[in-house]
């Protein structure tokens, strides 16, 4: 008899249970999950972690950093619209593992999409925290330090934890309390929240760039890549490239695997299979065309933000406004402070729109408690127990923890997620060539391998401890698996009638 632990949910179920009962409402066309998309994307990664991989890690080869990490989305993205198509319904990555490795990688990757997607929101609430901060700073209002600041900072040179003084965060977990009570609220008012604060993000985003051109001193370009273009190592032991004394990679590859957390975001749309009109058709469309955008201007901003300042003149905590700052010009800061104020408030939304409708799904499996994980509001028809429980997590990790660390543990469980994408997608075309593809990625098998070898060497490039790091989070969620969701699975219950 097959193994349970890779006991596949077979497709025909799956699409079966979308006509059941208790469903979410079909409401998103492909202009609104491109919208959703982009609000998911653009936010704390261009606007701030751009200041600590200038400075850091690439110097003006920023540009080429975004161009990398843009490359592996791609690869990732198409795979994920081939399976978003095939699968049409909520749980993302989890709901297509499960359809094709089988129920204990499904488990794995549900619960690596909680690291993306709640510690995401956590590491984006600090890039709102820092922006509002410069904002009230603009016009001489000043948070008191103790209630503005996570508890400890992290210092990758040294890998150790300094106490800053501080409390809490106070603004991030303020900001975490008002999303999650407009989610509670329902999907499609969020999704027009959504639409206009996308539209003030792009306009905010375009000034930057058209506005920026006039400050560029090419000068600053140079060196291009003081750091190199490399920064590839193997668990602390530099391969090529170069590193901090303490083994910590540095250069363009090294800015990529930080810039990667700027892309995040564009596999959400697939979390909304459920909600989309035509799915097959609207998902692969919404995830390509937002990816597409995004990274044209990220290449754009990255170009103009280091010609505007010396890289090593560039600001860590708020630099895009720091930059006209310097320019002298503090109504632009203010612009821009309003821009990514609203701009990082819809990643926080999409985001952790996404969580709790991963949870569903692997709560409708059985994985998790369906008591809880499934409960669907009777007035509002959103998930609120699991969204309200997304909540706490993203406040207490937001107000405690320190932007670096949550940044890098996303980008790993995230880049984690896409090769086992990409390596479903390769399982599935030799297992069920068969099967229905509204849209196919092009070139397999060479794009999955692609996406493969790309998100690996940007898991590499990232400091050691986060594998660490990531290996502690996934002992904890086998913990779980095997003290609950296994027992539990609905595929459990059915292979027990059966035997009966
Ligand atoms: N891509 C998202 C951001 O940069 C997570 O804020």
């Amino acid at each position: 008899m097959a193994n349970p632990l890779f006991e596949r949910k077979p497709l025909a179920l799956l699409l079966d249970e979308v006509k059941g009962e208790n469903r979410l409402r079909r409401v998103l066309g492909p202009v609104t999950l491109t919208s959703l998309g982009v609000g998911a994307i653009i936010g704390t990664g261009i606007f701030v972690l751009t200041g600590v991989a200038a400075h850091d890690k690439t110097g003006p080869a920023l540009a080429l950093s975004f161009a990398l990490a843009g490359v592996a989305c791609i690869f990732a993205a198409l795979c994920y619209a081939e399976f978003a198509s095939m699968v049409p319904v909520a749980g993302s990555a989890y709901t297509y593992a499960y359809a094709t490795l089988g129920e204990l990688l499904a488990w794995i990757i549900g619960w690596d999409l909680v690291l993306e997607y709640t510690v995401a929101s956590s590491a984006v609430a600090h890039g709102w925290s820092a922006y509002f901060q410069d904002l009230l700073g603009s016009v001489g209002v000043h948070i008191p330090f103790v209630l503005g600041n996570t508890p400890f900072d992290y210092h990758p040179q040294d890998g150790s934890f300094p106490a800053t003084g501080a409390w809490m965060d106070l603004v991030s977990i303020g900001i975490t309390i008002v999303i999650t009570a407009i989610l509670v609220k329902g999907i499609k008012e969020s999704a027009s929240i959504n639409t206009a604060m996308v539209v003030v993000k792009l306009a905010v985003v375009l000034f930057v760039i058209v506005a920026g051109v006039a400050f560029i001193d090419p000068g600053n370009w140079t060196p291009f890549a003081p750091y190199g273009y490399a920064g590839f190592s193997l668990f602390g032991h530099t391969v090529f490239g170069q590193s901090t004394p303490d083994g910590a990679p540095l250069g363009v590859l090294a800015g990529a695997a930080i810039m990667f957390f700027a892309y995040i975001g564009f596999d959400s749309i697939s979390t909304h299979a459920e909600e989309a009109r035509q799915p097959q058709r609207n998902i692969p469309i919404g995830i390509i065309a937002s990816l597409v955008i995004c990274t044209v201007l990220y290449i754009a901003v990255s170009v103009v933000l280091t010609g505007m300042v010396p890289y090593d003149q560039i600001d860590i905590n708020a630099p895009v406004a720091d930059a006209f700052r310097q320019k002298g010009l503090p109504w632009a800061r203010r612009l821009i402070d309003v821009g990514a104020i609203t701009g990082i408030t819809s990643v926080m939304l999409v985001m952790m729109l996404s969580q709790p409708r991963i949870l569903l799904a692997m709560s409708r499996d059985g994985l998790l408690p369906k008591g809880f994980f499934a409960a669907i509001h009777d007035k509002f028809r959103t998930p609120w127990k699991s969204t309200i429980l997304t909540g706490v997590f993203v406040a207490l990790l937001s107000g405690f923890i320190p932007l670096r660390v949550l940044a890098e543990l996303t980008n790993i469980g995230t880049l984690f997620a896409f090769v086992i994408v990409c390596a479903a997608v390769l399982v599935m075309r030799v297992k069920h060539p068969e099967a229905e593809r509204p849209f196919r990625a092009p070139l397999v098998p060479l794009v999955p391998i692609l996406g493969i070898l790309f998100c690996l060497a940007l898991m590499l490039s990232l400091p050691t401890e986060n594998w660490v790091r990531l290996g502690v989070w996934l002992a904890v969620g086998f913990l779980i698996y095997f003290g609950y969701g296994r027992r539990h699975s609905v595929l459990a219950e059915l292979r027990k009638s059966r035997q009966r």
